[in-house]
């Protein structure tokens, strides 16, 4: 797709999910840089990004959503209601806002932005970069599965895309959103393991690290649920069993649903407008 994509797509934010979405764009779905122009609060950290990724650093929030067939919403959801009265107005007209900010309902970026606003909500997560990514969208309603397609096979290219009502949007911050984070602790957990048995660091996570990726794997490719994979490497007496019994005594079970729920509720109480209950 080189060269071959004749929109151009806007970032206002180019912190840490801006550069993962970038990236996965221009390595996976071979987005040319000059198609993208950012802008920043932090101009230190704009021109280092933009310079990193080659992508074009815009002179103003303003500047980047006059450019932008699509202009995304990275900033976080405590400073979008600045962003879109700033932005009210300033779009290219016909464009598409897609929104990023955990717990910021469609309803309030739509009334923010006016009467014309074509706005898409999207959660994606920071793998997108390496395109193993998961992004949920919801549409607003101004716009319409046909009008997104040729984004959204952009976004497939990087990431597993499902469409969600948008009251579980709280849901998919909470699981994908935030569970890269969960993941990584569980990863240096397993290492840590690794290490109290003889393991040096760098060789445990290296272990503990492909073991989440290939049993990830074995769940997506195989489509059997968990629980027969997982009986399937449980020999009776065996040393997956006395592992899983001390996971078991250690709530680790309840402690990821644990996780997911409280990811979702402080998801809800981020946006400048109350979302639905999950
Ligand atoms: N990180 C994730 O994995 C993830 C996943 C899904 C969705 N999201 C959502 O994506 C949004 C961005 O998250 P993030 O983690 O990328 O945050 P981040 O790393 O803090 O990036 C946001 C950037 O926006 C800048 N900014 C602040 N006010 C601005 C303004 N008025 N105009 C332009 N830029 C401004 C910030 O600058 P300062 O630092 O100077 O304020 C910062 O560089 C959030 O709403 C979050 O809910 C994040």
């Amino acid at each position: 797709m080189n060269g071959v994509l004749f929109r151009k797509l806007g970032f206002i934010g180019a912190g840490t999910i801006a550069e993962a979405l970038i990236t996965g764009l221009i390595r996976f779905a071979h987005v040319d840089p000059s198609s993208i122009v950012a802008s920043d609060a932090n101009r230190e950290r704009l021109i280092s990004v933009t310079s990193r990724l080659g992508v074009t650093a815009g002179a103003g929030n303003i500047d980047v959503a006059r450019q932008a067939d699509v202009l995304f919403l990275a900033v976080k959801p405590q400073v979008m209601p600045d962003v879109l009265s700033e932005l009210r107005g300033a779009g290219k007209p016909g464009s598409i806002t897609v929104t990023l900010a955990a717990g910021v309902e469609l309803s309030y970026v739509e009334a923010m932005l006016g009467e014309d606003a074509r706005v898409m909500r999207i959660m994606p997560n920071t793998p997108c970069s390496l395109g193993a990514g998961s992004i949920a969208f919801c549409l607003g309603k101004r716009l319409d599965v046909a009008d997104v397609d040729w984004l959204l096979e952009l976004f497939r290219k990087m990431a597993v895309v499902i469409e969600i009502d948008e009251s579980l949007m709280n849901s998919v911050t909470a699981l994908s959103g935030s569970g890269p984070g969960f993941v990584y602790t569980v990863i240096e957990a397993l290492a840590d393991g690794g290490v109290r048995i003889g393991f040096r660091k760098d060789q445990a996570l290296a272990l503990a690290a492909q073991t989440v990726l290939g049993a990830a794997k074995m769940v997506l490719e195989t489509g059997e649920h968990p629980a027969k994979l997982r009986d399937m490497v449980t020999s009776p007496g065996g040393t997956t069993i006395a592992g899983l019994h001390a996971m078991e005594k250690g709530g680790v079970r309840g402690a990821l649903i644990d996780a997911v729920v409280a990811a979702a509720e402080r998801a809800r109480s981020l946006g400048p407008t109350p979302a639905k209950k999950v």
